[in-house]
């Protein structure tokens, strides 16, 4: 089963407050490497809580995580997480933020200026180095917390919604610009999202959770071929074919 997997989430569950709270249960997961897979699903049925357990930030109840066939205990270099709620620094500036990313990943100081400068530009925020987080919106917070991960050049890169609060025009730049770097880079990511035409133009496959317990209800192979242009993936039968099933196994979970 774990065959050539570089992420293996090998029947984890994870219950908080003594067990009363079941954030999911049974979870089993494989992510290819260089895979992008993409997770939806409603509101509590335990996205986030299954990613910090990826990245090591949690350790499931029972079962659990491998990442190169290793388990995972506590965060692991190469794997960089953008938060659901940025997880930026107030006290520090744009650059001082995405800067600490690249030292708490004990990058090599040479070169980090620079470094730090072309991300921030990549995400749009030339122009706002110096501000500090309280001066940006959320859509910009978040455009951060993206460089930050970005900067270090992580081999598993941990998205969770990462581009949910930035309007709709900054959200299709981004994602081309997510899509480019992963046919550039081939690095292995799950992107977690709300948005199941976003699951779709991004992902390898689509992960589709269910809540109470949370759980994997079914994984969707995304077959359209990169480089993928968004419009073009729209346009195909077999988008709209995939997005309706998708929205049908959502659909009795959704608060209207
Ligand atoms: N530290 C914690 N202590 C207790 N319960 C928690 C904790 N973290 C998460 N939970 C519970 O686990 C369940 C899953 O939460 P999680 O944040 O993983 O959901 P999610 O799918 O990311 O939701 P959303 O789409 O709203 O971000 C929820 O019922 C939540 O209340
Ligand atoms: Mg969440």
């Amino acid at each position: 089963m774990a065959n050539g997997a570089k992420i293996v989430v090998d029947h984890a569950s994870k219950l908080f407050l003594e067990g009363t709270v079941v954030a999911f249960r049974n979870i089993e997961l494989n992510v290819r490497s260089n895979e992008l897979l993409c997770i939806v699903g409603p509101s509590g049925c335990g996205k986030t809580t299954l990613l910090r357990c990826i990245g090591g930030l949690l350790t499931p109840s029972s079962g659990q995580v491998l990442i190169d066939g290793e388990p995972i205990r506590s965060p692991r270099a190469g794997v960089a997480i953008v938060f659901q709620h940025f997880g930026l620094l107030p006290w520090k500036t744009v650059v001082d933020n995405v800067a600490f990313g690249l030292k708490i990943a004990r990058l090599p100081r040479e070169g980090v200026a620079e470094r730090v400068n072309h991300y921030v530009q990549l995400v749009g925020l030339t122009g706002f180095e110096n501000h500090y987080p309280y001066q940006l919106s959320g859509g910009m917070q978040q455009r951060v917390g993206l460089a930050r991960a970005l900067a270090i050049d992580p081999e598993i890169l941990l998205m969770d919604e990462p581009f949910a609060s930035v309007d709709a025009q900054t959200r299709e730049v981004l994602q081309e610009e997510l899509l480019q770097l992963h046919d550039r880079e081939r690095k292995t990511m799950i992107f977690i999202t709300h948005s199941i035409d976003e699951a779709i133009i991004l992902g390898d496959r689509v992960a589709v959770m269910a809540s109470r317990p949370g759980r994997v209800k079914e994984v969707l192979q995304v077959d359209f071929p990169r480089p993928r242009d968004p419009a073009g993936v729209r346009a195909q039968p077999r988008y709209t074919e995939i997005r309706n099933h998708i929205w049908e196994e959502l659909r009795p979970t959704v608060i209207m």
